[in-house]
Parts: C-alpha cells; sequence; structure tokens
C-alpha cells in the first residue's frame, strides 16, 4: 500500500513539450458544455408476439451543469430512459440531442455509473481509472495525470495499486465514477448508483459526488428510488409514472447550493420529501 502511495505521488507533472499536464487538462474541461434535450421520446419493446410501450411523451431538457434526479416507481422506465441517452438502447420516436448533435449511439461525452460494479477485475484501481484515457490513445504520462487527479478526488489514493476485489463496495463504487470521470464527460448518467451501499456509506458518497460534480462541472442525470438522496443531491426532481412511463411532474428544489448534511433539517427538504413520497404512493 505504502509503495502504491509513493508511485501517485512521483507522478512528473510536465509533457514532452514542457507543458504542465494538469493545465492540459484545464484546457480540456474548459471547452465544455453538456446539456441534453429529450423531446417526444416514445420507447415500445417488440416482439413477434408482443408489445411493451416503456416510454411515452417524455420532454425533458437538462442544462449544462445542472444535477437532475429522476425518482419513479420500479419498472416505470427510468433505466430504459437513461440507456436511451447513453445510446445504449433506441428510442422508438421523438429525438434526444447533445449540445444540439442528435444521439446515435454511445460516447465518450457521456459517462456511465451503474448499481453493479463494473470495474475490470483484472485491472488495478488506477489501470480501471486510466482505461478510458488509454483507448482515447492519451500518453502514459497525461494519463498517469488524470488518475493522479481523480485518485484525489475519490480519496483512495492510497489504493491505487490495490485490484478491485480488495475493496469495499463504496470503494469500488468510487472508482466506477472516477473511472467515468477520467474521460472527461460533459455528462454524467447514474443509474442507482449507490442503491447497494449502506446507509452511512451512502451518506459519504453522495457528499463526495457533490464535491466532484462542483469542481468537474459536469451535468449529472441521476435516478435513485431514495427520495431523501433525490432531495439532498439535486437541483431538479423528476417524478416518473408507469404504464407507460411517462413524466408526472418535475420539481425545483429550492435549497442552498451548498448541500451541507444540515440541509436535511430544513422544513423546505422535509416538506418537498413529503410531497414527493405522497406523488409516488398514488
Ligand atoms: N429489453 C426489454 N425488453 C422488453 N421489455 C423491457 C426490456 N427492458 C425493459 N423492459 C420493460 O420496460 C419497463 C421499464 O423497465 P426499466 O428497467 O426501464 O424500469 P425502471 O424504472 O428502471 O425500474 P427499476 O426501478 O426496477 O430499476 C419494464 O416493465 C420492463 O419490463
Ligand atoms: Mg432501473
Amino acid at each position: 500500500m505504502e509503495a502504491a502511495k509513493r508511485t501517485a505521488e512521483a507522478a512528473p507533472l510536465q509533457d514532452k513539450a514542457g507543458r504542465s499536464v494538469r493545465a492540459v487538462e484545464t484546457d480540456k474541461a474548459s471547452a465544455q458544455r453538456g446539456e441534453i434535450a429529450i423531446s417526444g421520446l416514445s420507447k415500445v419493446y417488440e416482439t413477434k408476439k408482443s408489445r411493451f410501450e416503456a416510454l411515452r411523451g417524455i420532454d425533458l431538457n437538462v442544462r449544462t451543469n445542472e444535477f437532475v434526479t429522476i425518482v419513479g416507481p420500479s419498472g416505470c422506465g427510468k433505466s430504459t430512459l437513461l440507456r436511451i441517452v447513453a445510446g445504449l438502447d433506441e428510442l422508438s420516436e421523438g429525438l434526444v440531442t447533445l449540445d444540439g448533435e442528435e444521439v446515435i449511439g454511445p460516447g465518450a461525452e457521456r459517462g456511465m455509473v451503474f448499481q453493479g460494479y463494473t470495474l475490470f477485475p483484472w485491472l488495478t484501481v488506477r489501470e480501471n481509472i486510466e482505461y478510458g484515457p488509454k483507448l482515447k490513445g492519451i500518453s502514459t504520462l497525461e494519463r498517469r495525470a488524470i488518475s493522479n487527479h481523480f485518485l484525489k478526488v475519490i480519496k483512495l489514493e492510497s489504493f491505487a495499486n490495490a485490484y478491485p476485489k480488495q475493496l469495499s463496495g463504496g470503494m469500488k463504487q468510487r472508482v466506477a465514477i472516477a473511472r467515468a470521470l477520467a474521460n472527461r464527460p460533459k455528462v454524467l448518467l447514474m443509474d442507482e448508483p449507490f442503491g447497494a451501499l449502506d446507509a452511512q456509506t451512502k451518506l459519504e458518497m453522495q457528499e463526495m459526488l457533490l464535491e466532484v460534480w462542483e469542481k468537474e462541472k459536469t451535468t449529472v442525470l441521476f435516478i435513485t428510488h431514495d427520495i431523501d438522496e433525490a432531495v439532498f443531491l439535486s437541483q431538479r426532481v423528476v417524478v416518473m409514472g408507469a404504464g407507460p412511463g411517462r413524466i408526472l411532474k418535475t420539481f425545483d428544489v429550492m435549497l442552498p447550493a451548498q448541500r451541507t448534511p444540515e440541509v436535511r433539517e430544513l422544513p423546505e427538504f422535509l416538506a418537498l420529501k413529503r410531497e414527493l413520497g405522497l406523488l409516488l404512493k398514488h
């Protein structure tokens, strides 16, 4: 473990041209937007024998650097919607654009984090984080700077050389987030990323995610079953209903921008939770 820490700290900070590698990273981030526009989206799953309308008439815009959460009953189409935005699933009708460009397949500008740990078990933490940049052909030096940066962000510098099986659930999920962020996505699509974690770890992860979101300036579209999590994290909560999957209502979260744990005790926080709870019950 000590060796891992030393390697992380000893990483060089200049590229071949003598430029600061951190400065190179910052240049890339500054070109960022990340506006999602979904209009008239419907999704029908069809086989020879059956036809199932999973989503109907979905209209949703997510602004640059906005944090939007989707809640709704099981089976209402949340994951389907996210997979379509990710380009992993096809829509039946409608249009999804990212910064005005139609989404027609997966792309590095959209990072995905799922509930299951989708790390490569045969790669170390650092190698997992560097995986995307490596595919893009980014130099070893720059990759090292990127992984150093994100190891620090997720506070796992001392686990750089550990393998996923040596990590706890929360740690694995932190690496999954770092791995998605290492591609410098404009948008982070998260499908119940903390669903499998214990209550305490979940709270820690939520705070870490908000820190990352503020620092990295990505747009986040986040799915959860947990109303408390939705209100705590987001600027807007979208409530979906089933049969077929559709948007029932959207709520602006009127809470302080700085989400400290005390925010959970504010009357506005409790009132919104109550309202969402009632809407989801019916
Ligand atoms: N490949 C598929 N073929 C046919 N039906 C599907 C397929 N994928 C999903 N569905 C159906 O579409 C509906 C929406 O599924 P989806 O996984 O999007 O729901 P969800 O809101 O994410 O639910 P959960 O909260 O349980 O994760 C479900 O009724 C599901 O059975
Ligand atoms: Mg789902």
